[in-house]
Order: structure tokens, then sequence, then C-alpha cells
């Protein structure tokens, strides 16, 4: 499973590939707007320093809700960069676009997915990736990574091309879950990622093994 991280942020970027486990970088209009990117050369910029950070694919996300405001901010962020990915909203529009960019080979990524039929669509349109929320499904009391599970089952069954993303990942548990559940990538925060690392008795072992290492010298 690759592992991209969920995040606007260029030194949690800097950091998530320092750990040398980095596979690509999801953003999406919130968490830009967290940085305080605005205005049009600020927002391109911001994807141009996040491409040059890492080796992957990026998904910048359009902000336009209609068909033709997606087609054309989505052809300006894809002229971009060649390792941008066009993130655009399951929704009727959305999937429209998806199969515009697709039909030009411009790789997509269809998000906001919360349903088995979403998932359906983008795959039909040739989205490059799909990304279920997990998190946000949770948060209403459904099963987030029930729908991960079921998405990528039928993938596999009909043999669609289009990757799973595990999104909206709250914690390690989701990751190892996701993981469990077969999703291609998981787009995580930074503190999920590292979360993975957390084991009482890994702590314990290296304070028992540095005691012995210093009777040693
Ligand atoms: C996916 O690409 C989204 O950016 C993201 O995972 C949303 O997560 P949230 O529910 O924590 O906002």
């Amino acid at each position: 499973m690759k592992f991209f991280v969920d995040t606007a942020d260029l030194d949690q970027i800097r950091e998530a590939q320092a750990l040398g486990v980095l596979d690509g970088v999801t953003t999406n209009p919130s968490l830009m707007a967290r940085e305080g990117i605005c205005g049009t050369e600020n927002i391109r910029n911001h994807y141009l320093a996040i491409c040059a950070l890492v080796d992957g694919p990026v998904s910048a996300e359009v902000l336009g809700t209609d068909y033709d405001s997606m087609i054309r901010e989505g052809e300006e962020l894809a002229a971009l960069h060649p390792r941008i990915v066009v993130k655009v909203p399951c929704t009727r529009d959305g999937i429209r676009a998806v199969r515009y960019f697709s039909d030009r080979e411009i790789k997509t990524n269809c998000t906001l997915i919360f349903g088995l039929g979403q998932a359906l669509l983008a795959a039909k349109a040739g989205a490059t990736y799909a990304s279920p929320f997990v998190g946000r499904l949770d948060d209403i009391a459904s099963d987030g990574v029930e729908l991960v599970r079921r998405v990528v089952e039928v993938y596999d069954y009909y043999g669609y091309s289009t990757q799973v993303i595990a999104s909206s990942i709250r914690s390690a548990q989701h990751i190892v879950q996701c993981l469990e559940a077969g999703a291609d990538v998981a787009t995580c925060p930074l503190k999920a990622i590292e979360g993975l690392l957390d084991h009482p008795l890994t702590d314990k072992g290296v304070a028992l093994f540095a005691e012995a290492a210093a009777r040693m010298r």
C-alpha cells in the first residue's frame, strides 16, 4: 500500500519525505486555505513547491463546482506539472469532468466518495484514483473502512484499473484497517503515519538495549 500525506503544509511534507516512506501528496481546498494560500498565482506556486518536494503524484483539487469551471481549472492544473493529478468531486458535473480528463489522458482523483455507487461511476468514467472518505463516514456512525473494502472488492472483481485511495484517515488504526481492506493508497495526516511507530514494548526494548549498550562501552 502506498502512503500519500494529506496536507498542504510544506514542513509536514518535508517531514513525511524525510521518513523515507512517502509516495505522494493529496490536498484539498480546506487544507490549502489553512496554509493561507489564496489567489491563482499563489495557488500555482504552492503546487509547484509541493511537486519539487516529492517524486510522486500530487492531487490538486478544482475549486469550481460546475463542469466548465472544472474543465478550465483542471486543464490549467494539469499543465502546471506532469505529476499533478486533477482532483474532482464525485458529483454529476465532476463525473463528466473525470470522463473529459481521462479521454485526454489527464490523471484524476475522484473525491468525496461515500458510497459504492459513486465509486462505480468514478471507475466507469476512467478515474485514475477514487477516494472513499473513511473518517467522515465513521463520524456519522457509518463504517468507512467497510466502504473501502467493498470498493476494492468490486474493482478487483470487475477489473477496473482505478486505484482506491483510503481518505479522511484519522488514526494509525484506520491505516492498518485500510491496509487489511486492500486499499491501494492511504492518504493520511503525518500524525497518523507516525502513530504506526507507537508501541510501548518498542520503547521499553529500546531503553533496555540502551542500558545494556552503556554497560558495553
Ligand atoms: C482526501 O483526499 C481529502 O483531502 C481528505 O482525506 C479529507 O479528510 P478530512 O475528512 O479529514 O477532511
